[in-house]
């Protein structure tokens, strides 16, 4: 039996018992298929504001970087490079951008497939994930900083000593009146580099901690629907275990209330209970997803993250299957953040719309503010690239290259910055005002 098995079924039973002695008390567990209730340990970092502001998912300063190959050929590729975003409760937010990008990997980091290089993702107010690699680099800097400052004062200090006129009768005292300055200065930068490197400690302890107590019922509530309908089903497994594997891994093994759930969800998503006993290649690409939206709802989540839920469905499949979603968001009151990669999908399902490009967000707004003021030229070259229903206004239609190095930032560097209210745009200072001054009301 394999060491991950043996946990699982470890695990499995430590729950049942804990169960067996709360039924024993009384407690009763009808309702646990549809409300679960959390324990959240108040020890683990959060944040109110978020719940004040009803911001269901923050992403901040997200870095995502994969370590590949070994030795002197080890490089580091930076799939998303410091990116935030807000999702509020109820929203559907689009995240678009061309292939590798970084989509798959943010929506991957947020339900903690992936243990995140820097940055937080709060859900719900609370840290579900944190990197420490930014405080780890932080401590680092700080003591090359301390190492160079203290040379250099020991330096100017030297330099100080010999420039005294040796034959003087109180040269020694000279000497040690330098020496006590500098070393006084020295104790004060090295108190306030300890300081920092206590404060940068701190943090890494309490993102380990973070990391250890992530509540797993408040994670479940956090679905993603694969970008890959064929490679994402088991083909091992029928329809029903795929559907109910979430289930079973939580604990909840009553057969026929699992079963009474996988035909409930089999037939919110336009399938019938025969299919529960079929294998994924029995199906068209159209039912694959379908199985795959059936085995994230039954989860009973909030937040769905939907990775280029249709791109791999034909056209006339795919409006059933954005229909599908939207009725369903609709029904469960569900936020969405729905990852593709052409604009003209997002257009009219999502609310907001954030634009990356590798790894970096560098557009960020309603889709309408979008559509109507396309400010990043990289956005302006997506939606040149959506054909037109019109044969006529096609054939003249201009495909608009974006081209990185037109962009000087060499000097003046960029950030995302706010250019009317809740507008967002990856540009230096001198591209900030001139999108300020272009932007139609
Ligand atoms: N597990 C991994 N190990 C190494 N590199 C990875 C891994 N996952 C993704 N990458 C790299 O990270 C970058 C971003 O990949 P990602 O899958 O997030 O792109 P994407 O925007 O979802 O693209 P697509 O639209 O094609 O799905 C790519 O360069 C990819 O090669
Ligand atoms: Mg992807």
């Amino acid at each position: 039996m394999s060491k991950m098995k043996k946990a699982r079924d470890f695990q499995f039973q430590e729950e049942a018992k804990s169960r067996l002695a709360a039924e024993q008390e009384g407690q009763t567990f009808a309702d646990d298929y549809e409300n679960p209730a959390y324990k959240i340990n108040a020890s683990v970092k959060s944040k109110q504001e978020l719940l004040d502001q009803n911001i269901i998912l923050s992403v901040r300063n997200l870095k995502q970087h994969f370590k590949l190959g070994r030795g002197l050929s080890k490089i580091r590729l930076k799939a998303v490079s410091n990116i935030s975003f807000d999702v509020k409760e109820g929203e559907c937010f689009g995240i678009v951008g061309e292939s590798g990008c970084g989509k798959t990997t943010t929506g991957r980091s947020i339900i903690r497939l992936y243990n995140i290089t820097s940055g937080s993702i709060y859900y719900k107010g609370y840290r579900i994930s944190a990197g420490s690699r930014w405080n780890q680099k932080e401590i680092k800097f700080t003591k090359l900083r301390l190492k160079e400052k203290t040379e250099e004062l020991n330096k100017k200090m030297n330099d100080e000593i010999a420039l005294l006129n040796k034959e003087t009768a109180d040269n020694q005292k000279l000497i040690g009146e330098i020496k006590n300055r500098y070393q006084a200065e020295i104790a004060v930068l090295e108190k306030q580099s300890q300081e920092i490197i206590n404060e940068q400690n701190k943090k890494i302890s309490q993102i380990k901690y973070d990391h250890k107590h992530v509540n797993r019922k408040l994670m479940n509530e956090i679905q993603m629907i694969f970008q890959d309908p064929i490679d994402s089903l088991d083909p091992r497994m029928t329809v029903a275990d795929i559907i109910q594997e979430g289930l079973i891994v939580q604990g909840k093994r009553n057969k026929r209330e699992n079963h009474r759930k996988v035909v409930e969800m089999l037939n919110k998503v336009g399938l019938v209970e025969d299919h529960a006993s079929r294998y994924p290649h029995e199906f068209s690409g159209g039912q694959r997803q379908r199985i795959g939206i059936a085995r994230a709802l039954i989860m009973n989540p909030k937040l769905l993250i939907c990775d280029e839920p249709i791109s791999a469905l034909d056209v006339s499949i795919r409006a059933q299957v954005i229909n599908l979603l939207n009725d369903l968001k609709e029904e469960y009151g569900l936020t969405i953040l729905f990852i593709a990669h052409d604009l003209s999908v997002v257009k009219y399902f999502c609310d907001r719309i954030a634009v990356m490009y590798f790894g970096k967000i560098v557009e960020l707004t309603t889709s309408d503010a979008l559509f109507k003021n396309p400010l990043h030229p990289y956005t302006q070259s997506l939606l040149s690239a959506i054909p037109k229903p019109d044969p006529i206004s096609e054939k003249v239609r201009i495909r608009q290259p974006y081209n990185p190095g037109m962009h000087d930032y060499t000097v003046d560097t960029p950030q995302l910055r706010e250019i009317v209210e809740g507008h967002f745009v990856y540009c230096n200072e001198k591209e900030f005002a001139e999108y300020q001054k272009n932007y139609k009301a």
